[in-house]
């Protein structure tokens, strides 16, 4: 039976931690092997990408498989053919498809029809293998996932990940979002379902200071996401006073590291200071997007 991996959710708690935890041994090793020998993947892609393309070809090519790149005038997913028949076509000639798309349903259709697992390489819903990487990076510096992550900005594919990861985790998880920008009641009811079991706190506020007292860790993102780009000039206003910036550092702990999956744009989301100051990690979650992703194809491809 194959697996997909569309939402951080495909994975259970067990299996997660597993993951994070096989990720840690890759990296310490520095592993090569020969897992994917013969295997052969396609990474399909409607939008740009530095550091998901990368690290998923290097990924696969460390474990002896091979990538074969996609862009976005390469196939053009729905328009030239139905996602449906691209999933009936690829799944005979390859072992597995990576895909960042526009709309999350894209990559329901193609794991519904492609006999061979799908891995969402970010939607407009989800970037599970970001969260990946990050929770690896927090376990990494503080040794547990019992620490206090707050999300500044943007409820979207980014903070959604992060806030399931979290649940199931057991990470206490703050979002500060503007009005208008609340983040989708699916996910937050998911959240606190999960949130019973794990006794995490859950917690969504508007006021970004609140986010900032006590965290041990501030995430934040892009104001507009790849595929927003009409919406700039208003979401630029309406992120006013959202952004991480030394002033807020100062009301989290004395040590509070800096999260930001990349790329940031610097003086809007973020001040060029904080990524450039001690507090930032964002280089430690960039180099763990190809650990997490080696250990994934290790759990959905190893027979
Ligand atoms: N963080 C991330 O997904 O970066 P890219 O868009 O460069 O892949
Ligand atoms: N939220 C951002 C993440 C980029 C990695 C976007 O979707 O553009």
């Amino acid at each position: 039976m194959k697996k997909d991996y569309l939402s951080v959710l495909d994975l259970n708690k067990e299996e997660t931690m597993a993951l994070i935890s096989r990720a840690i041994d890759l990296k310490k090793a520095s592993y090569r092997g020969e897992e994917l020998k013969g295997k052969t993947f396609a990474l399909i892609f409607e939008k740009p990408s530095l550091r998901t393309r990368t690290t998923f070809e290097v990924a696969i090519h460390h474990l002896g498989g091979y990538p074969i790149y996609l862009a976005p005038g390469d196939i053009k997913l729905g328009v030239r053919e139905p996602v449906k028949d691209v999933a009936r076509n690829l799944d005979k000639w390859v072992e597995g498809i990576v895909a960042r798309v526009f709309a999350h349903s894209t990559l329901e259709k193609l794991g519904k029809f492609a006999k061979i697992p799908v891995i969402n390489a970010l939607s407009d819903f989800e970037h599970p293998c970001q969260a990946l990487a990050d929770f690896m990076t927090i376990f990494e510096i503080a040794g547990t996932y019992k620490v206090n992550l707050s999300f500044i900005g943007d409820s979207n594919n980014v903070s959604n990940s992060l806030m399931l990861l979290s649940a199931m985790l057991g990470t206490n998880f703050t979002l500060a979002h503007p009005i208008g920008y609340e983040p989708d009641t699916k996910i937050v009811e998911t959240a606190f379902e999960l949130a019973r079991k794990t006794g995490a706190l859950i917690k969504i506020t508007t006021d970004p200071l609140e986010a900032a007292k006590g965290a041990d860790f501030i995430y934040t993102d892009v104001w507009t996401s790849m595929g927003q780009e009409a919406e700039r000039e208003k979401r630029l206003k309406d992120f006013q006073g959202y952004q991480v910036n030394m002033e807020l550092l100062s009301y989290a702990s004395k040590d509070v590291k800096v999260m930001h999956c990349l790329p940031a744009h610097r003086g809007e989301e973020i001040t060029d200071d904080v990524i450039e100051s001690e507090h930032s990690v964002v280089f430690h979650q960039a180099e763990n997007r190809m650990h997490t992703e080696k250990a994934l194809f290790l759990k959905l491809f190893e027979s």
